[in-house]
């Protein structure tokens, strides 16, 4: 990694210059210029095809972005993250995710092995009813209690995956809100239910707020304090705080384990006993397939990491400042909220590894959801708004057997089009001789045509998985995670701490406290004053 202000590296300069001439550009001509382009701007590794053709890019840009990943450091940086080296350096800690999916006969630490082993005999238990609640009845559901990190990653992989829930059910509970922990459990049998309370620190307020009022649930339902054991089991770092807590039972994860990182480790339990230890073991083999890839392939073929310059280049040198993720699958509705963590709190930092301003956009803002859906939510703006945005279009292919199924071909046909129409735009000439058969002409035909026209390339990338299933699923959240990972090395940031969101939590127990009546009133801005007093007014305090 280098201190050099980034502007100053040549790569990044002819970049600026490419960026300019790219302006003109139109990526429909690229294509009738370059037979060739669909395959040469696509890659595929671990069941992953990405298609990165219609993005506005050609081979100079992409050399030129190489060219700035290297000089920014990206093979010492790789070598390091691989090697368990603290890459997060204001933590002092590695993010060695890559070593909780490494298969069992490749050289893991002795915890790793006996913390799986530990956990494959847990859900063992609980799937063929050896694990008994406090009524002597097997379990039939699992919630996971735990927010960010503790929540995001199960919960898509479950959704995902939910063909495959076989007698347990998981839920995840997340909000402080009530009406998120209510609304799940007017839905258990208390005599059935296993609470998981996931929380890498153990100290976070929303999760251990509802932990403890489904504690409390369980008491007032027939268990007594000694049944709580057979209902509760902890997933943490922080062995201390969850034998206050009250909790047994704990599958222990590590400290160079990022919590949104942390889907692979005992955070993900309750995929495990929805799922299955085979599906579970079959996710951490994709990933680690990605990983292989990652680790190995040269940048020029390399997906995340071609996924990471596609991003900076339209966030950096294009302009463009949002990334839509739009998975056309509906059990993928939780991808956008699982990236959104992913890359807004990995990259969404404004100073470098050394302490100094950054002088670039880091993070664009991340959103979106599912296809076909948002098509008639959004898409009207990433077609004709003002401000372009970069689509990723995630696309799960389907067999001859689904294919059946007109919805199905709909799926997919759906996805396709809108790629192409965003790069394409309308043809004005079509357009107008529609118009013209319409009726209209004059004037009347020029503000029609003007609402109706769109220009199109507008850039987006397809990524296929060959199939949506465990193997697949942990070899796409694996290339995200490492194309998160070389943003960070290019923009000279730490992508693995999450400083920010300290200065909210804090307040808000402040707060808390004052609203409570515990706390002497700090000085606050006369908004939060008055918002405060509304509040007061509305609890009748
Ligand atoms: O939002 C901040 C954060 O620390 C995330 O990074 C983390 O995933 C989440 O809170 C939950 O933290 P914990 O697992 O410690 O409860």
């Amino acid at each position: 990694m280098t201190d050099l202000d980034i502007r100053q590296q040549p790569a990044w300069r002819d970049l600026g210059r490419l960026a300019a001439q790219m302006s003109r550009a139109r990526v429909d001509s690229m294509f009738a210029h370059d037979p060739a382009r669909a395959e040469r701007f696509t890659l595929s590794a671990a069941g992953i095809t990405l298609d990165y053709s219609k993005q506005r890019v050609d081979q100079a840009v992409m050399r030129a972005l190489g060219r700035l990943a290297e000089t920014q450091g990206f093979h010492a940086a790789r070598t390091a993250l691989f090697s368990g080296a603290p890459v997060n350096n204001s933590e002092g800690r590695a993010a060695w995710h890559m070593a909780l999916r490494r298969p069992d006969d490749a050289p893991l630490h002795d915890e790793v092995h006996a913390v799986r082993a530990a956990m494959a005999e847990f859900v063992d238990d609980v799937r063929r009813g050896r694990w008994l609640g406090y009524t002597g009845a097997p379990i039939s559901d699992v919630v996971n209690i735990g927010i960010g990190g503790s929540d995001l990653g199960p919960r898509l992989i479950c959704d995902a995956l939910a063909q495959l829930r076989q007698r347990i059910h998981c839920h995840f509970v997340a909000n402080v809100d009530p009406a998120d922990l209510d609304d799940t459990l007017i839905r258990m049998d208390p005599e059935r239910t296993l609470f998981i309370v996931t929380s890498k620190s153990f100290g976070t307020a929303e999760t251990l707020a509802n932990a403890q009022v489904a504690r409390q649930w369980l008491l007032d339902n027939g268990a007594s304090e000694d049944d709580i054991a057979r209902h509760f089991v902890a997933v943490s770092t922080n062995e201390e705080a969850v034998r206050a807590f009250g909790i047994e039972r704990m599958f222990g994860f590590w400290d160079w384990v990022g919590g949104r990182f942390s889907l692979w480790s005992a955070v993900g339990i309750s995929i495990a006993l929805g799922l299955g230890m085979e599906t579970f073991d079959a996710l951490l083999a994709g990933a680690h397939a990605m990983d292989n890839h990652f680790e190995t392939a040269p940048l020029e073929t390399n997906l995340p990491a071609t996924l990471a310059l596609v991003g900076v280049w339209n966030n950096n040198f294009l302009g463009l400042p949002s990334h839509v993720v739009v998975p056309y699958a509906q059990r993928l509705a939780a991808m956008p909220a699982f990236l959104q963590q992913l890359e807004m709190e990995s990259n969404g930092k404004s100073v470098t590894r050394d302490g100094e301003a950054v002088r670039v956009e880091t993070v664009p803002t991340v959103w979106g959801s599912v296809g076909t859906n948002a098509q008639h939510a959004f898409f009207q703006m990433l077609h004709q708004g003002v401000l372009a945005a970069d689509v990723d279009f995630v696309l799960p292919l389907s067999d001859a057997e689904a294919a059946a199924d007109d919805r199905e071909r709909q799926r997919v046909a759906n996805c396709l089009a809108q790629a192409e129409a965003l790069m394409r735009g309308r043809d004005t000439d079509a357009l107008v001789d529609e118009l013209t058969r319409e009726g209209l002409s004059g004037w009347a035909l020029e503000q029609r045509l003007a609402a109706r026209r769109f220009d199109g390339n507008r850039p987006n990338s397809m990524i296929l998985m060959d199939r949506l299933d465990a193997w697949h699923l942990g070899a796409l959240v694996a290339a995200y995670e490492h194309k998160v990972f070389v943003q960070g090395v290019i923009w000279n940031i730490n992508s693995f701490d999450q400083w920010g969101v300290e200065l909210g939590k804090t307040m808000a127990g402040q707060l808390l406290g004052e609203l409570e009546g515990s706390r002497e009133p700090a000085d606050h801005d006369a908004s939060t004053d008055a918002l405060m007093d509304r509040v007061r007014r509305a609890w009748g305090r």
